[in-house]
């Protein structure tokens, strides 16, 4: 069993200025981040640093296109460290950045990725509430020529510390705020059931989870709406603590099964996997409905004050109030891609589906995307 450890610093803070004055930024860091989130929070406090706008790059999600425009724009350019300010897409290039020597593009780090180094401190402050991803040393990036999604992955790519600033979160529209704290849930879920979890990745699991439906809890009894941004410093702090939880346990069939949805359908992360969670969890439930599963009820069951046999159901009525689940068919996926998607699953995304609580099969795929649909 490999030993758990947290490789990245935390730190917590109210505002952006705070977290500036803590790190002592300086003309030799560089912020990259985008536009929309620099100007409401950062620019007032004309900091000397360099900063990068990721939108100048391209849009959606992180490609070697991307990165590469980037490494190519900042060649020649002396900085220390990078302050990645933003979302998953952010974080995984500043994760890449951090990385590359000079003169190196995507495809020359894939072919060493055993021998990478860190070339310069990472710092990542993140924006929403779900992708956990600040506490891991994994970026998953669209290599557009190979056409494939491929994880660059190395202990040089962990962040130095990660900067938790609750009025971070305050600008995030609700839908932002309600698929990415799904996102979160799911990724304490998978990690908790994940056999390639250890009794203390549980503990973050739990933490995260507890967190979570409290305040979602809490949030819908005050009538939801801007209830949630009460407790966004814990809704911050939960979604790391889930990245804890995975970056040493892993995801597994939830994200496995969302991926192609994801890509294809262009469906946001976490939504893609709010319209496969429950009948994944049913799928567990009917092949393996004796074991860590029903620790995981009486967890749940704890928290929303029910019965453990009925605690499942009552975590989908209640992520389903935060957010409005929608069928696979409502996002223009058809009966003929099922199999498809099935398919694909089963031979690219092993990484994950060995971290499924049980085995699931072609078939058993193939059932929860009909179920799903
Ligand atoms: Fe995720």
């Amino acid at each position: 069993m490999k030993a758990f450890q947290i490789v990245t610093g935390i730190r917590e803070f109210s505002g952006f200025a705070e977290c500036a004055e803590s790190y002592a930024l300086t003309a030799e860091d560089l912020i990259l981040t985008n536009e929309y989130i620099y100007r409401p929070a950062i620019s007032s406090l004309n900091l000397p640093c360099r900063v990068l706008f990721q939108e100048t790059y391209g849009g959606g999600e992180p490609t070697d296109e991307m990165v590469d425009a980037i490494l190519a724009d900042l060649e020649g350019l002396k900085y220390n460290r990078i302050v990645a300010v933003g979302g998953g897409t952010i974080i995984d290039i500043a994760k890449v950045m951090a990385v590359a020597e000079e003169g190196e593009r995507m495809d020359d780090l894939y072919d060493h990725m055993e021998a990478l180094r860190k070339v310069h401190g990472l710092i990542i402050v993140p924006t929403t509430c779900g992708t956990g991803s600040e506490m891991t040393n994994i970026s998953v990036i669209s290599r557009v020529k190979k056409c494939v999604k491929q994880g660059l992955v190395s202990p040089a790519m962990y962040a130095d510390d990660t900067a938790l600033i609750r009025d971070m979160l305050m600008t995030l529209p609700y839908g932002v705020f309600a698929t990415s704290s799904i996102d979160a849930m799911i990724h304490a879920v998978e990690s908790y059931l994940s056999p390639n979890a250890c009794e203390i990745s549980r503990m973050f699991s739990e933490k995260a989870l507890v967190i979570i439906l409290t305040c979602w809890k809490k949030a819908v009894e005050a009538g939801g709406g801007d209830a949630w941004k009460q407790y966004a410093a814990e809704f911050l702090r939960a979604s790391d603590y889930a990245g804890i939880a995975f970056g040493y346990a892993g995801c597994a069939a939830v994200h496995a099964l969302s991926y192609p949805v994801g890509s294809v359908h262009h469906v946001p992360h976490g939504q893609s996997n709010q319209l496969l969670f429950a009948d994944v969890m049913r799928k567990y439930q009917e092949k393996k409905p004796v074991g860590r599963l029903n620790r995981l009820e009486e967890l749940i069951s704890g928290v929303l004050g029910t019965e453990p046999v009925f605690a499942l159901n009552k975590l989908y009525q209640l992520m389903d109030t935060v957010y409005a689940k929608d069928r696979l068919s409502e996002h223009g996926v058809t009966c003929e891609e099922l199999p498809v998607f099935a398919e694909n699953v089963l031979q690219t995304q092993q990484r994950l589906l060995k971290n499924n609580y049980t085995e699931l099969t072609y078939e058993d795929i193939l059932d929860i995307y009909r179920k799903a649909y």
